[in-house]
């Protein structure tokens, strides 16, 4: 497979590239990443210098960049570029709209002329919104998205599904709960409480700290973007999760005991505007249709999670200092430059 990632400098994406490296080793993979502040290229400094995979830096919203990109034959795109943090699209959404949306739109216009064999639209469970107690949201649920960034989402899936109806454009859209693992960039939750657990701060739990997250370990999500690439139904969504929401409060109240530390840490602080109380995703569907199960526990996740930033502090120090910035602009001031290697 020849493989366009795009956003595969962020965590996620750098996962995915990982895992698909090693589960297909002959894999060839052209990732298009715009760099931003989320973005970290020492999370694929393996592959730097590996043949088979290519860096370009570019905007997904760059209709020119994309057709050069598309020169090259290509089987499948595997879309995760997006603007993810829900509290920077409650500052300011317009980069929300311009990426998730537009460059999705732009994506999807040019794959499709190009006749892609295979799209995957990596979406979220933010676009169901909040859900009561008890209750989990399949795939036919409504979409009520209720944060900016999780509207930007709704709307980027809402323009896969046309394609697939109007153009019969093979795109299929997954909907995951949220990610943790290592390369997190440390302004989520997770990552963001161990690296205050590790440096002694304060740890700051908006509210009451009973929203409720369907936490899902990274290697598992990818795996199933993996089976679903290989065996999903066009024009089909598919969820994704781990399968027990749990408060926020028993995520952070667990990551101390694992760190050894103590509970008067926790701080809590001012409520999220539009805070959604509960996530929560049938996940039937992918279980059933193509085998899909999760197989890192919580406990074993959170560990492991730990573990990877207590070994890295050089890589967190290096995503708080934007001293990666300069790197960028360094070594890829060039998009020709890039582009020239492909
Ligand atoms: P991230 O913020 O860590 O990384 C996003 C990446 O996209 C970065 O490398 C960034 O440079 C790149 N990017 C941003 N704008 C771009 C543009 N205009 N053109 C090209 N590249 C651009 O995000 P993540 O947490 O890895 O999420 C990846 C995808 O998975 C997103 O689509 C997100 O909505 C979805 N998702 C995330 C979670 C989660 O818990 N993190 C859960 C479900 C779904
Ligand atoms: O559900 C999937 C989504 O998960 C993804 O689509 C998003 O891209 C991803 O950012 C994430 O969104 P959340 O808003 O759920 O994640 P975040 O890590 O920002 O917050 C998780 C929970 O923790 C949420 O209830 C808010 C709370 N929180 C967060 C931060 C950053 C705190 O209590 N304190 C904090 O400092």
């Amino acid at each position: 497979m020849k493989l366009l990632v795009t956003g595969g400098a962020g965590f996620i994406g750098s996962n995915f590239i990982r895992y698909y490296f090693k589960a297909h080793p002959d894999a060839q993979i052209i990732n298009v990443d715009k760099l931003t502040y989320a973005a970290n290229l020492n999370n694929l400094s393996e592959f730097e210098s590996r043949p088979g995979y290519r860096l370009v830096r570019g905007d997904i919203a760059d209709a020119r960049l994309l057709e050069d990109v598309f020169d090259t034959p290509l089987d499948a795109v595997v879309h995760f570029a997006a603007e993810t943090h829900v509290d920077r699209s409650i500052a300011n959404a317009r980069d929300f709209i311009h990426t998730n949306v537009l460059g999705t739109y732009t994506l999807l216009d040019i794959s499709r002329k190009k006749r892609i064999g295979r799209f995957l639209h990596v979406s979220t469970d933010e676009v169901y919104g909040s859900l009561a107690p008890g209750d989990s949201a399949d795939e036919q649920s409504s979409i009520q998205p209720n944060s900016p960034y999780a509207a930007s989402k709704a709307a980027s899936d809402m323009l896969v599904r046309s394609f697939w109806h109007t153009y019969r454009f093979p795109a299929v859209t997954t909907r995951c709960s949220n990610n943790y693992g290592p390369y997190q960039f440390p302004e989520k939750f997770v990552p963001l409480m161990i690296t205050h657990l590790l440096e002694g701060k304060k740890l700051p739990v908006y509210g009451d700290g009973l929203h409720e997250r369907d936490w899902i370990f990274v290697e598992d999500h990818c795996r199933a973007i993996d089976r679903v690439l290989e065996a999903g139904r066009a024009g089909e969504v598919y969820n994704i999760g781990f399968g027990h929401p749990v408060p926020n409060l028993e995520i952070v109240r667990r990551l101390i005991r694992i760190v050894g530390a103590s509970e008067d840490l926790i701080d809590h602080v001012a409520d999220r505007p539009g805070h959604d109380r509960r996530y929560a995703l049938c996940t039937t569907k992918i279980r059933r249709e193509l085998g899909w199960e999760p197989r890192v526990g919580l406990q074993q996740g959170l560990a492991a999670t730990v573990e990877w930033y207590r070994a890295n502090p050089a890589w967190v120090a290096s995503t708080r200092s934007g001293e990666y910035l300069a790197y960028y602009e360094k070594f890829y001031s060039h998009r020709d430059a890039s582009l020239a290697q492909l």
